[in-house]
Protein backbone atom coordinates (compact mmCIF):
# COMPACT_ATOMS: atom_id res chain seq x y z
CA UNK A 1 0.00 0.00 0.00
CA UNK A 2 2.19 2.93 -1.11
CA UNK A 3 -0.52 4.98 -2.63
CA UNK A 4 -1.37 8.08 -0.40
CA UNK A 5 -5.12 7.10 0.53
CA UNK A 6 -7.51 10.17 0.56
CA UNK A 7 -8.92 11.26 3.70
CA UNK A 8 -12.98 10.79 2.43
CA UNK A 9 -11.72 7.15 1.58
CA UNK A 10 -10.38 6.42 4.94
CA UNK A 11 -13.57 5.78 7.40
CA UNK A 12 -15.93 3.58 5.11
CA UNK A 13 -19.68 3.65 6.27
CA UNK A 14 -21.54 0.55 6.88
CA UNK A 15 -24.77 0.66 4.96
CA UNK A 16 -26.28 -1.89 7.73
CA UNK A 17 -30.11 -1.19 6.56
CA UNK A 18 -32.86 -2.67 5.18
CA UNK A 19 -33.33 -1.15 2.48
CA UNK A 20 -32.30 0.89 -0.67
CA UNK A 21 -33.72 3.90 0.34
CA UNK A 22 -32.38 4.21 4.02
CA UNK A 23 -28.64 3.44 2.79
CA UNK A 24 -29.39 5.97 0.00
CA UNK A 25 -30.62 8.53 2.61
CA UNK A 26 -27.42 7.72 4.75
CA UNK A 27 -24.90 8.32 1.64
CA UNK A 28 -26.95 11.52 0.82
CA UNK A 29 -25.89 13.01 4.13
CA UNK A 30 -22.54 11.47 4.40
CA UNK A 31 -21.11 11.60 0.79
CA UNK A 32 -19.65 15.44 1.08
CA UNK A 33 -17.29 13.73 3.33
CA UNK A 34 -17.08 10.42 3.08
CA UNK A 35 -16.77 8.82 -0.62
CA UNK A 36 -16.29 4.78 0.22
CA UNK A 37 -19.21 2.63 1.61
CA UNK A 38 -19.96 -0.56 2.68
CA UNK A 39 -22.73 -2.82 1.84
CA UNK A 40 -23.18 -6.42 3.55
CA UNK A 41 -25.60 -9.22 4.19
CA UNK A 42 -28.33 -6.92 6.19
CA UNK A 43 -28.83 -5.20 2.82
CA UNK A 44 -27.52 -7.19 0.26
CA UNK A 45 -30.45 -9.75 1.28
CA UNK A 46 -33.28 -6.98 1.13
CA UNK A 47 -32.01 -5.88 -2.70
CA UNK A 48 -29.23 -7.97 -4.00
CA UNK A 49 -27.04 -4.89 -6.30
CA UNK A 50 -29.23 -2.48 -6.17
CA UNK A 51 -27.41 -0.21 -3.53
CA UNK A 52 -23.93 -1.09 -4.76
CA UNK A 53 -24.78 -0.32 -8.40
CA UNK A 54 -26.36 3.28 -7.55
CA UNK A 55 -23.12 4.01 -5.00
CA UNK A 56 -20.68 2.60 -8.16
CA UNK A 57 -23.14 4.58 -10.96
CA UNK A 58 -22.17 8.04 -8.44
CA UNK A 59 -18.84 7.95 -8.24
CA UNK A 60 -18.43 5.87 -4.81
CA UNK A 61 -16.22 3.45 -3.78
CA UNK A 62 -17.48 0.12 -2.56
CA UNK A 63 -16.59 -3.07 -0.22
CA UNK A 64 -18.34 -5.32 -0.45
CA UNK A 65 -18.07 -7.38 3.23
CA UNK A 66 -20.80 -10.85 1.94
CA UNK A 67 -17.49 -12.61 3.87
CA UNK A 68 -17.87 -15.48 1.28
CA UNK A 69 -16.90 -18.85 2.81
CA UNK A 70 -17.92 -22.50 0.73
CA UNK A 71 -15.88 -24.75 -1.83
CA UNK A 72 -13.11 -23.38 -3.72
CA UNK A 73 -14.93 -23.57 -6.96
CA UNK A 74 -18.04 -21.80 -5.62
CA UNK A 75 -16.30 -18.70 -3.82
CA UNK A 76 -14.07 -18.63 -7.11
CA UNK A 77 -17.18 -18.15 -9.49
CA UNK A 78 -18.94 -15.71 -6.65
CA UNK A 79 -15.82 -13.45 -6.75
CA UNK A 80 -15.86 -13.72 -10.47
CA UNK A 81 -19.50 -12.23 -10.49
CA UNK A 82 -18.83 -9.56 -7.64
CA UNK A 83 -15.49 -8.47 -10.47
CA UNK A 84 -18.12 -7.18 -13.03
CA UNK A 85 -20.00 -4.88 -10.54
CA UNK A 86 -17.34 -2.28 -10.21
CA UNK A 87 -16.75 -3.10 -6.35
CA UNK A 88 -13.43 -2.09 -4.84
CA UNK A 89 -12.74 -4.65 -1.52
CA UNK A 90 -14.81 -7.82 -1.25
CA UNK A 91 -14.23 -9.76 1.88
CA UNK A 92 -14.12 -13.79 2.12
CA UNK A 93 -12.59 -16.01 4.84
CA UNK A 94 -11.75 -19.91 4.82
CA UNK A 95 -8.61 -22.23 4.42
CA UNK A 96 -5.83 -22.01 1.71
CA UNK A 97 -7.65 -23.66 -1.21
CA UNK A 98 -10.80 -21.75 -0.94
CA UNK A 99 -8.38 -18.69 -0.32
CA UNK A 100 -6.14 -19.50 -3.61
CA UNK A 101 -9.79 -20.15 -5.59
CA UNK A 102 -10.64 -16.33 -4.96
CA UNK A 103 -7.30 -15.01 -5.71
CA UNK A 104 -7.14 -16.56 -9.02
CA UNK A 105 -10.62 -15.00 -9.77
CA UNK A 106 -10.21 -11.33 -8.71
CA UNK A 107 -9.57 -9.34 -11.45
CA UNK A 108 -8.90 -5.70 -10.41
CA UNK A 109 -10.89 -6.75 -6.93
CA UNK A 110 -8.93 -6.13 -4.08
CA UNK A 111 -9.82 -9.58 -2.00
CA UNK A 112 -9.78 -8.99 2.01
CA UNK A 113 -9.71 -12.23 4.31
CA UNK A 114 -11.95 -12.04 7.27
CA UNK A 115 -8.96 -12.90 10.34
CA UNK A 116 -11.44 -12.99 13.48
CA UNK A 117 -14.91 -10.88 13.84
CA UNK A 118 -14.34 -8.12 15.81
CA UNK A 119 -17.25 -9.36 18.17
CA UNK A 120 -14.90 -11.99 19.30
CA UNK A 121 -13.43 -12.51 22.39
CA UNK A 122 -11.13 -15.34 23.97
CA UNK A 123 -13.85 -16.42 25.78
CA UNK A 124 -16.05 -16.78 22.14
CA UNK A 125 -12.65 -19.06 20.97
CA UNK A 126 -12.55 -21.22 24.09
CA UNK A 127 -16.45 -21.87 22.95
CA UNK A 128 -15.74 -22.90 19.73
CA UNK A 129 -12.83 -25.56 20.90
CA UNK A 130 -9.74 -22.68 19.91
CA UNK A 131 -7.17 -22.97 21.72
CA UNK A 132 -4.15 -20.11 21.45
CA UNK A 133 -4.82 -16.10 21.48
CA UNK A 134 -7.08 -14.01 19.49
CA UNK A 135 -3.86 -12.03 18.27
CA UNK A 136 -1.76 -15.42 17.15
CA UNK A 137 -4.93 -16.44 15.10
CA UNK A 138 -5.54 -12.73 13.44
CA UNK A 139 -1.68 -12.48 12.68
CA UNK A 140 -1.37 -16.47 11.24
CA UNK A 141 -4.19 -15.88 9.23
CA UNK A 142 -3.15 -11.85 8.01
CA UNK A 143 0.30 -13.63 6.89
CA UNK A 144 -1.31 -16.66 5.50
CA UNK A 145 -3.77 -14.32 3.17
CA UNK A 146 -0.60 -12.47 2.20
CA UNK A 147 1.24 -15.20 1.00
CA UNK A 148 -1.66 -17.00 -1.09
CA UNK A 149 -2.03 -13.29 -2.61
CA UNK A 150 -4.95 -11.81 -0.83
CA UNK A 151 -4.40 -7.83 -0.98
CA UNK A 152 -5.46 -7.68 3.01
CA UNK A 153 -7.53 -8.30 6.16
CA UNK A 154 -9.86 -7.28 7.91
CA UNK A 155 -8.80 -6.81 11.65
CA UNK A 156 -9.27 -4.92 14.49
CA UNK A 157 -7.30 -1.97 15.23
CA UNK A 158 -5.57 -3.80 18.65
CA UNK A 159 -3.74 -6.44 16.18
CA UNK A 160 -3.44 -3.59 13.31
CA UNK A 161 -0.13 -2.86 14.81
CA UNK A 162 1.86 -6.53 15.02
CA UNK A 163 0.37 -6.97 11.12
CA UNK A 164 2.16 -3.80 9.86
CA UNK A 165 5.50 -4.42 11.43
CA UNK A 166 5.49 -7.67 11.17
CA UNK A 167 3.74 -8.16 7.37
CA UNK A 168 4.93 -4.82 5.74
CA UNK A 169 3.93 -2.10 4.12
CA UNK A 170 1.86 -4.23 1.10
CA UNK A 171 -0.74 -5.71 3.07
CA UNK A 172 -3.92 -3.44 2.87
CA UNK A 173 -5.49 -3.18 6.46
CA UNK A 174 -8.99 -2.90 7.23
CA UNK A 175 -10.61 -2.12 10.90
CA UNK A 176 -14.15 -2.74 12.16
CA UNK A 177 -14.85 -1.95 15.96
CA UNK A 178 -14.84 1.65 15.78
CA UNK A 179 -15.97 3.98 18.61
CA UNK A 180 -15.67 7.13 19.13
CA UNK A 181 -14.67 8.86 22.51
CA UNK A 182 -12.52 7.69 25.66
CA UNK A 183 -15.26 5.96 26.87
CA UNK A 184 -16.19 3.55 24.23
CA UNK A 185 -17.87 0.80 25.17
CA UNK A 186 -21.88 1.23 25.56
CA UNK A 187 -23.77 -1.81 27.53
CA UNK A 188 -25.43 -3.38 24.58
CA UNK A 189 -22.63 -3.17 21.97
CA UNK A 190 -22.12 -6.86 20.38
CA UNK A 191 -18.02 -5.21 19.31
CA UNK A 192 -15.66 -6.47 22.01
CA UNK A 193 -12.00 -5.23 20.48
CA UNK A 194 -12.57 -1.58 19.85
CA UNK A 195 -10.29 0.89 19.39
CA UNK A 196 -10.79 4.62 17.86
CA UNK A 197 -10.45 5.57 14.25
CA UNK A 198 -7.44 7.65 15.47
CA UNK A 199 -5.97 4.66 17.21
CA UNK A 200 -7.06 2.09 14.35
CA UNK A 201 -4.87 4.39 11.55
CA UNK A 202 -1.74 5.25 14.71
CA UNK A 203 -1.33 1.33 14.96
CA UNK A 204 -1.16 0.60 11.35
CA UNK A 205 -5.17 0.54 9.84
CA UNK A 206 -5.55 1.51 6.54
CA UNK A 207 -9.22 2.10 6.37
CA UNK A 208 -11.93 1.93 9.71
CA UNK A 209 -15.33 0.43 8.66
CA UNK A 210 -17.59 2.50 11.06
CA UNK A 211 -21.57 1.53 11.22
CA UNK A 212 -24.01 2.64 14.20
CA UNK A 213 -21.56 5.06 15.45
CA UNK A 214 -21.86 7.14 11.91
CA UNK A 215 -25.74 5.90 11.05
CA UNK A 216 -27.27 5.71 13.95
CA UNK A 217 -26.06 9.38 14.98
CA UNK A 218 -27.93 12.58 15.34
CA UNK A 219 -25.26 14.45 13.34
CA UNK A 220 -24.06 12.15 11.18
CA UNK A 221 -21.39 14.62 9.47
CA UNK A 222 -20.06 15.53 13.48
CA UNK A 223 -19.18 12.42 14.10
CA UNK A 224 -17.68 11.91 10.42
CA UNK A 225 -15.27 15.45 11.28
CA UNK A 226 -14.52 14.33 14.75
CA UNK A 227 -13.32 10.86 13.36
CA UNK A 228 -11.73 12.05 10.34
CA UNK A 229 -9.68 15.05 12.83
CA UNK A 230 -8.36 12.23 14.69
CA UNK A 231 -6.95 10.27 11.40
CA UNK A 232 -5.48 13.15 10.50
CA UNK A 233 -3.74 13.50 13.16
CA UNK A 234 -2.84 10.28 13.38
CA UNK A 235 -1.59 10.16 10.18
CA UNK A 236 -1.07 13.66 8.68
O1 LIG B 1 -21.99 -0.76 13.66
P1 LIG B 1 -20.55 -1.16 13.65
O2 LIG B 1 -19.59 0.02 13.54
O3 LIG B 1 -20.19 -2.10 14.78
O4 LIG B 1 -20.40 -1.98 12.27
C1 LIG B 1 -19.26 -2.70 11.93
C2 LIG B 1 -19.46 -3.30 10.57
O5 LIG B 1 -18.27 -4.00 10.25
C3 LIG B 1 -20.61 -4.29 10.46
O6 LIG B 1 -21.19 -4.09 9.17
C4 LIG B 1 -19.95 -5.66 10.53
O7 LIG B 1 -20.62 -6.59 9.73
C5 LIG B 1 -18.58 -5.36 9.94
N1 LIG B 1 -17.51 -6.25 10.34
C6 LIG B 1 -17.09 -6.40 11.64
N2 LIG B 1 -16.07 -7.27 11.94
C7 LIG B 1 -15.45 -7.94 10.97
C8 LIG B 1 -15.86 -7.78 9.64
C9 LIG B 1 -16.89 -6.90 9.35
O8 LIG B 1 -17.64 -5.75 12.53
N3 LIG B 1 -14.42 -8.73 11.25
Amino acid sequence: MSEKIPLQERIIVALDVNSPEEAKAIVKKCESRCTFYKVGLQLFMGSWFETVDWLVDRGHKVMLDLKFFDIPETVKLAVQQVGDRGVSFATIHGNDPIIRAAVSARGDLRLLAVTVLTSFGEEDMRAMGMTGSVADLVYFRAKRALELGCDGVVSSGLEAEKLRQGLGEKLLIVTPGIRPGANIMDGDDDQQRIVTAGLALKNGANHVVVGRPITRAADPVAVIEEMQREILSACP
